[in-house]
């Protein structure tokens, strides 16, 4: 049965109305209209979906709505709120590291959770926490590029 589910997401109090173990995903999009994140796999197999719950990456289309009250969730459009860009996606756009661009949410909000912790990685560091993101056009060279070149401007 449907609940009033109340979330924090990027910052700001959002009440939904949805089954409690609907796909955070799915409530993201189509109720919050928060789009960056999305549909892959359904699986936790691609990443496409990736959102931070707590700072931690998390594949939103396996995580359940009601899992989420009184966590801390950020999109892809919680890192940009006042409309300036990231360093993470100005690198992507100066590095031209989008082909179809569907797996750039979940580059991005991975490669965050790196930088938040490893601020200066290493190439093969930037490679291993990226490794699990799936891309089907083949950017991988110029993703990681694009990483190596926000962490200095981060760290
Ligand atoms: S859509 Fe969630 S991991 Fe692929
Ligand atoms: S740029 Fe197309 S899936 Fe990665």
């Amino acid at each position: 049965m449907p609940q009033d589910m109340t979330l924090n997401v990027n910052g700001m109090t959002r009440t939904v109305r949805v089954e409690p173990g609907t796909p955070l995903l799915y409530v993201l999009r189509n109720d919050l209209e928060l789009n960056a994140p999305r549909f892959g796999c359904g699986l936790s197999q691609c990443g496409a979906c990736t959102v931070h719950i707590d700072g931690k990456p998390t594949r939103s289309c396996v995580f359940p709505t009601n899992a989420a009250i009184g966590r801390k969730v950020t999109t892809l459009e919680g890192l940009s709120p006042d409309g300036k860009l990231h360093p993470l996606q100005r690198a992507f756009i100066a590095e031209q590291a989008a082909q179809c661009g569907y797996c750039g949410n979940g580059m991005i909000m991975t490669a965050k959770a790196l930088l938040d912790r490893t601020p200066r990685p290493t190439e093969a560091q930037v490679r291993k926490a990226l490794g699990a993101n799936l891309c089907r056009c083949g950017t991988h060279n110029r993703i990681v590029r694009a990483v190596l070149r926000a962490s200095k401007e981060v760290a």
